[in-house]
């Protein structure tokens, strides 16, 4: 695969697989903006990705859920790089979790403080439809453009405590990618889903079981992200699809 001349932008830039996409991306020749709300890490990763002088790299403080943010983002990844090719959302993450809920406090849904889901629900969904919104105006000049969405098993699977995320995953999955690519199609635009299930971004991923027993590497879903962006990919569009060693035809006994 070789992406020179390409350019993607990636939230979640600072960590696990927006990260890892930044880092292949640029490694098979394409320039990367950089989107993240922790900067210093982002900054330091940028500049690990330049130092190996193939595709550059290019940091962006950016919080998904901040319009005029988003905004911003797309036009620093235009003012760097004269384009947007891959619009890829990672920043994401269940909101119990990233926003450190104690269960013994807060023990089910409704005992959750609202803040805690408005957080998940912004960062998931929202994030995505915001530079949906925001990089749609650059693709469609272009006549060309991939926007890509990271769904989740949960997605399919709902949870019953921490519901943001299926909520927000199943949008993105279905809602969004469906949408996007109605609305892309004349214009040369496609959009993709990717809906893994465990991933090893964090050892307890682990525990979580798929009919392969294991979970999945971080690069195996890059690997796929890179296969649909790539010249090969082209004909895949408007769907999601699961990757996830088989847990969604997992029997239910
Ligand atoms: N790890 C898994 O098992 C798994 C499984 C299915 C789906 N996913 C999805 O894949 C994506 C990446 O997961 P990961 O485990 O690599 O993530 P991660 O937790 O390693 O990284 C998430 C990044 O998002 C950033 N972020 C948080 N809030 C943000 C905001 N408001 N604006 C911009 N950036 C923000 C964080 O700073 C962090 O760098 C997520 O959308 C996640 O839901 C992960």
């Amino acid at each position: 695969m070789d992406f020179t001349g390409k350019a993607a932008i990636s939230t979640g830039a600072a960590s696990g697989m927006g990260l890892l996409f930044a880092q292949n991306f640029a490694a098979l020749g394409g320039n990367v903006l950089m989107c993240d709300v922790n900067e210093p890490v982002l900054l330091e990763k940028a500049a690990e990705i330049n130092a190996k002088g193939q595709g550059r790299a290019v940091a962006c403080l950016c919080d998904v859920r901040d319009y005029t943010q988003v905004c911003a983002a797309r036009d620093k990844a235009v003012e760097e790089f004269g384009r947007i090719d891959i619009m890829a959302n990672f920043a994401g993450g269940t909101a119990v979790r990233m926003q450190k809920v104690d269960p013994e406090k807060y023990p089910e849904f409704p005992d959750v403080p609202i803040d805690v889901y408005d957080w998940g629900i912004d960062v998931n969904l929202r994030g995505p439809f915001y530079f949906a919104h925001a990089v749609m105006k650059q693709m469609r000049e272009q006549k060309s453009g991939l926007f890509i969405s990271i769904g989740s098993i949960t997605g399919m699977e709902g949870s019953g405590y921490g519901v943001d995320y299926p909520v927000s995953k199943a949008g993105l999955m279905f809602g969004l990618t469906k949408s996007l690519a109605q609305f892309g199609a004349p214009y040369g635009i496609r959009a993709v889903c990717v809906s893994p299930g465990p991933v090893l971004t964090r050892p307890a991923m682990a525990n979580m079981k798929t009919l392969l027993g294991r979970a999945a590497d971080p690069q195996e879903i890059i690997d796929l992200v890179l296969f649909i962006a790539s010249e090969k990919g082209q004909f895949i569009n408007g769907e999601n699809i699961m990757i996830d060693g088989g847990r969604n035809a997992m029997g239910r006994a």
